[in-house]
């Protein structure tokens, strides 16, 4: 037992340095004396109440961060000044300096004044230096380029003037540049294009000058570059078009000459503003990229003709060409070719040129604003008796900017209000639920587009992903401001948990985690929506009384220390009894081969958000396993319908001998799958991982797959808008996966019995059984364009570039897609008697007999709804990736066509409800090839009244 002897002197040794640690956890007095003099010297109103006589890292003083642990010096340091929006004024200490291990200084959104201490060029670990919204003066200290773990600099919003130090080149860790709405003058150090991470350099509003470096086209990862209101000299460098990480350039009103560089070799652009310069020539005809929402060459010198390759850019919002000499006519294809997002809208300023017409067909589509005042079109008659004139010519509309907010479910109906704090969540699944928000501050600094509504959708993912929180639970208005920047009033709510759960209210860590999120730029930048910043976070209501320090920044007052020594002496106890255990039980091993597996799993496995379940649970759920429980055979094994004893109903997916996955695997695979939360997938609520077994337990689905719909078995079928409902979650599910799940994934299994319908019929996709993480980009970096593997999947679903190339991409699962959208649209199957549905639906569209092999079974339809739908379903299943749309595209496109939908087809009444077959046996469905899994055949069996679908929506 000398094993035994060894691990009670570790014990008394780890008790022993506790001790040693707890006695010596108080803040280095240095950095105590330190944040005393930046008091006196910042708060002359007595913010800082709470800094008073006790230790700064061990008793709250208000927006004092330290590292929960030790440094070598025994002596806790200050990891954080987290000090924004508490009215501060007075000037910044050069003790700041003396906090020598901080790493984010934050005191954004006060009035001090003063200027930066060189000082802060010493803090040799500071990664946010976030100054920005005060009132400070003086020029940048050079010492600042002296940091070398320095990600950020936000110095926007104040007064401060002279030069940019060239010493900021050696910023090599720097991403982000925030200098904008200051006083900088001089010129743009070339140097500054070495630095190798820089991603947003924004220097707007200043009075910069000199010409623009050249250089800068070198910085390899520029994302944005936005220098508007500035005083440059010469020309916009023709280098500027080698940019290829560029995604913005904003140039506006900066006194630049001199023709317009091609940009045609910048993948994706999606923004330029070059308006109010003295630019001059013609536009070169250059082949934007597909992605540009925002071309403003107003106010310049441009003569020659309105390029034709303008035209067919499918997410173009906004064309702004007027001021200018320009002549000839607008070619109509720039609004005709686009294809896909037609319901964004499109505005055509090109106002006060020498415009004589518009080529091509005159008519405008609601969704297109065209003006064309102070043209000759306008006062030469040529557009005498058009219906569009006055459109054209009449004086345009102005933009007004005011309070919006993103479209959400209404609480109208909900009977009372809200005690005072809470408010209606409105995106709530559980309705006139009452919760406390959290309010948020926020604001877009540099986003890619002008028109806001087409990327509701894609900025509730983004933003509610970030978070981890559920799409419904944020609830936002917006405004434009000068810059344009998009401010934005966010409201977190938090999640109905269930009847006699008191969960209308944030806890402490869950708000504290938000917050940190927020403060730290947690939150990964996204291209089109570009850097955020958080303007307030204000705890009102329920949320005042919480401390907002994160329990992790050591909270211990002098007087809690002896309850630690008390508590380590009794965990030491605990500690021991556990450690007997556990080495009897290490000696117990030799001599009863426990499973090693099961208990190394049973340890690790302790996933948020999904449920253990024992080996009896499931067995019970299920009834012993038995044939009657059972609802399908997958490639993985057995699916069986079970009840757990909480009344919930579960799919519950077990693996066969042969499926069963490594211990790593299986856990990797529940990780994954507990991470993801969207309404259009299947979650997982659960595992079990014994007695040698592996089992899934997935929310029961209770209206079974797609195919089943689609097939003869259901005597009534889905309405056609019904059928664009299915598509258009399936592909929100799928977009969800590919950019918003982190990391990535492909699923690589889509098809119709892949797609499961709940009792609402809403569709969600499920199985990720054959998902592999997908290429996952670093930070801000390239992904690379796909992943090498085995080829998997379903025969007649599978994308032939991927079979032939076994690179897997996005496209792959586009394709996929593609076909059940076919599926859906015809009733066939991928693959009949050696016929593919692609190839069949092909002949049909080229001949114009497109309507002849539309399912019959789904009534009357809109055609052109159809038409576009076909048109999509088969630009998916293009032979050439390239040629494939996007996720995020062929969700823009449904929800276009279900615009399109007439008013009474596109409401939610119109469900079918589908009726199962009365006297299928279990038997007869066991036989059925489309044998659903997640389907009860109890339900086809029992007697059920026709028509009654039993609503099963477990939590
Ligand atoms: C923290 O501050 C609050 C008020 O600011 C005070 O009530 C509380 O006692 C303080 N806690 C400690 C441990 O100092
Ligand atoms: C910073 O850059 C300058 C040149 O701009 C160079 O002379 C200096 O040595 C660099 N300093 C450090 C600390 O890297
Ligand atoms: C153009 O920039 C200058 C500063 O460079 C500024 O004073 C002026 O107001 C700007 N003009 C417009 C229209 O924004
Ligand atoms: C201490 O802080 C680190 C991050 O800095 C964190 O990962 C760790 O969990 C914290 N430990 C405790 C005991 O809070």
């Amino acid at each position: 037992m000398s094993e035994l002897r060894v691990f009670w002197l570790r014990v008394v040794w780890a008790i022993s340095l506790l001790l040693v640690a707890v006695d010596c956890q108080s803040t280095h007095p240095t950095e105590v004396t330190a944040l005393r003099v930046i008091k006196e010297s910042i708060d002359p109103e007595n913010s800082l109440s709470n800094w008073g006589p006790g230790d700064p890292c061990a008793s709250n003083w208000t927006g004092v961060l330290c590292f929960n642990t030790t440094k070598d010096d025994n002596y806790l340091h200050v990891r954080e000044l987290l000090l924004l929006n508490l009215n501060l004024s007075g000037t910044l200490s050069p003790a700041l300096a003396q906090l020598s291990y901080m790493e984010i200084l934050d005191v954004m959104w006060n009035q001090i004044t003063g200027s930066i201490p060189k000082e802060i060029g010493d803090l040799k670990s500071l990664i946010l230096l976030l100054l920005n919204g005060n009132q400070l003066t003086g020029s940048l200290p050079e010492e600042i380029g002296y940091l070398p773990n320095l990600d950020r600099i936000q110095i926007d919003q104040n007064y401060i003037s002279g030069p940019i130090p060239r010493s900021f080149a050696n910023l090599t860790q720097a991403m982000h540049f925030h200098m904008n709405n200051n006083s900088l003058s001089g010129p743009i150090p070339p140097e500054l294009s070495r630095l190798p991470l820089l991603v947003h350099l924004l220097l707007d509003n200043n009075n910069l000058s000199g010409p623009l470096p050249p250089e800068l086209s070198e910085m390899p990862r520029l994302r944005i570059l936005q220098l508007d209101n500035n005083h440059f000299d010469g020309i916009i460098p023709p280098s500027y078009g080698n940019m290829l990480q560029l995604l913005k350039l904003s140039l506006r009103n900066c006194t630049l000459q001199g023709p317009i560089p091609d940009l045609s070799r910048i993948p994706n652009l999606a923004y330029i503003d070059l308006s109010n310069n003295n630019l001059n020539g013609s536009i070169p005809a250059m082949n934007l990229s597909d992605d540009i929402t925002t071309i403003d060459l107003s106010r310049n010198q441009l003569t020659g003709t309105i390029p034709p390759s303008f035209s067919g850019l499918p997410n173009l919002q906004r064309l702004y060409l007027f001021n200018n000499s320009l002549n000839g006519s607008v070619p109509s294809t720039i609004w005709q070719n686009r294809a896909l997002n037609s319901t964004v809208q499109l505005t055509l300023d090109m106002q006060n040129n020498n415009i004589s017409g518009v080529s091509g067909g005159l008519i405008l589509p609601q969704y297109v604003n065209l003006s064309l005042q102070g043209n000759p079109v306008c006062s030469n008659g040529s557009l005498q008796g058009n219906a569009s004139m006055p459109a054209f010519c009449g004086s345009p509309m102005a933009l007004i900017s005011h309070l919006q907010s993103i479209p959400s479910n209404s609480t109208d109906n909900c009977p009372a209000s809200c005690p005072s704090g809470y408010e209606l969540a409105p995106g709530s699944p559980t309705p006139c639920f009452c919760a406390a928000p959290l309010f948020i501050g926020y604001r877009l600094k540099s986003p890619g587009f002008s028109d806001f509504p087409a990327y509701f959708y894609s900025f509730e993912v983004y933003l509610t992903s970030g978070l981890t929180i559920k799409q419904f639970q944020l609830d936002l208005n917006y405004e434009w401001e000068k810059g344009p920047r998009l401010r934005m009033y966010l409201k977190i709510f938090p999640e109905f948990m269930g009847p006699g759960t008191d969960t209308n209210v944030f806890n402490r860590s869950e708000v504290l985690r938000i917050r940190n999120l927020f403060t730290q730029w947690a939150i990964p930048d996204s291209e089109i929506f570009g850097p955020y910043e958080l303007l307030n976070f204000t705890l009102l209501g329920p949320y005042e009384a919480i401390d907002p320090r994160p329990s992790s920044s050591s909270g211990i007052s002098k007087g809690a220390v002896a309850g630690i020594v008390i508590g380590a002496i009794l965990g030491a106890v605990l500690l021991s009894a556990f450690a007997s255990l556990y080495i009897l039980r290490l000696h117990r091993k030799k001599y009863h081969a426990i499973s090693k597996r099961r208990r190394v799993s049973r340890a690790s496995l302790k996933i948020e958000g999904v449920k253990s379940f024992t080996y009896e649970e499931m067995k019970r759920a299920t009834d012993n396993f038995d044939v009657g429980s059972e609802v399908g055979q997958g490639g993985y094994g057995k699916v069986y319908k079970g009840i757990l004893t909480n009344g919930t109903v579960v799919a519950i997916k077990r693996a066969q001998e042969g499926s069963l996955q490594g211990e790593k695997e299986f856990l990797t695979e529940i990780e994954l799958l507990s991470r993801l939360h969207h309404r259009n997938l299947v979650s997982l609520l659960g595992f079990c991982d014994e007695e040698g077994e592996q089992m899934l337990v997935y929310e029961f689905m209770s209206n079974g797959t797609l195919r089943d719909h689609l097939s003869e078995k259901y005597k009534e079928s889905l309405s056609f808008s019904m059928r664009l409902r299915i598509a258009l979650g399936s592909a929100k599910g799928i977009l969800y996966l590919h950019s918003e799940a982190d990391p990535p994934i492909f699923h690589r299994d889509i098809k119709a019995t892949n797609i499961l319908l709940d009792s609402k019929l809403i569709s969600k996709v499920a199985d990720f059984g054959l998902s592999r993480l997908a290429p996952v980009a670093d930070m801000e970096g390239v992904v690379p364009g796909h992943v090498s593997t085995v080829v998997k999947g379903t025969p007649g679903y599978l994308d032939p570039e991927y079979f032939l190339t076994h690179k897997l991409t996005d496209k792959s699962d586009v394709y996929s897609l593609g076909v059940v959208f076919l599926e859906l649209l015809t009733g066939m199957h991928p693959i009949t008697h050696g016929k593919n549905i692609v190839r069949e639906v092909n002949i049909a569209y080229r001949s114009g007999m497109i309507f002849s092999v539309i399912d019959a079974k789904m009534g009357s339809y809109p055609s052109e709804c159809v038409e576009k739908f076909v048109t999509l379903a088969l630009k998916c299943c293009k032979e050439d990736t390239d040629e494939r749309p996007s996720m995020a595209e062929i969700v823009r496109e449904l929800e276009n066509i279900r615009h399109m939908m007439p008013e009474s087809d596109s409401q939610t009444s119109d469900y079918i409800v589908t009726k199962l077959g009365k006297n299928v046996s279990p038997d007869q469905s066991s036989s059925s090839t489309t044998k659903n899994p997640y389907v009860s055949s109890d339900i086809s069996g029992s007697d059920l009244v026709s028509g009654v679908v039993p609503s099963i929506t477990p939590r």
